[in-house]
């Protein structure tokens, strides 16, 4: 995948407001969690996920990127803390790159609607609680919604570095 580094990371406020206090249990109920839009930067302050490219993306283009129309970015909150971020993107799978039994037959364009995971990643003092997993699930609801209300989408795919492949089975 090719992600471009550009300026800083985390914002101007200490990232020490961040860290998960020694109460928080090791893993969080997902109905604790709340998703919202990212529409202003003022909300990513203090995040920081493990990897310095989606840090930068978050920080310096995701909001660009809604306004260019090439992904969508959601964030995940637990206790008014920022704790994740998700960014969606359209895509589409040629047949030829399908198993048999995931194409449909005699489907003429050849080109299945998708939905692309494009980033996702937990604060980095906040992992191991079931954010990730949550955050997945909403992307996947996300799709489902799409594809019964709005518009056809048959496929969620993920933009993911091969060595974290892994975590999306
Ligand atoms: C990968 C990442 C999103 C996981 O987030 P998290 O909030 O710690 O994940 P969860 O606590 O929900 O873990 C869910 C499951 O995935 C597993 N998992 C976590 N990271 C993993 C990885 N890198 N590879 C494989 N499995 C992983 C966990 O062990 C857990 O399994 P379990 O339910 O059997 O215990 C987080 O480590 C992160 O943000 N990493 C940096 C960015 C990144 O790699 N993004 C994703 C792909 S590009």
């Amino acid at each position: 995948m090719h992600r471009r580094r550009t300026k800083t990371t985390s914002g101007g406020r200490g990232i020490s407001e961040h860290l998960a206090p020694v109460n928080t249990p090791s893993k969080i109920s997902e109905q604790a969690l709340e998703v919202r839009e990212l529409t202003s930067i003022d909300q990513l302050y203090g995040f920081e996920c493990s990897d310095p490219d989606l840090n930068d993306y978050l920080h310096n283009a995701a909001l660009n990127s809604f306004d260019e129309g090439t992904s969508k970015t959601h964030l995940v909150y637990y206790n008014s803390v920022l704790v994740g971020f998700f960014s969606l993107a359209t895509d589409i799978i040629k047949d030829d790159h399908l198993i048999e039994d995931d194409a449909k037959p005699g489907f003429d364009p050849h080109n299945y609607p998708a939905i692309k995971i494009a980033r996702l990643a937990t604060h980095k003092d906040w992992g191991g609680r079931g954010i990730g997993l949550f955050m997945v699930k909403q992307c996947m609801a996300i799709a489902i919604v799409i594809s019964r209300r709005y518009a056809g989408c048959r496929f969620i795919t993920v933009d993911a570095y091969k060595e974290r492949v892994g975590f999306y089975h």
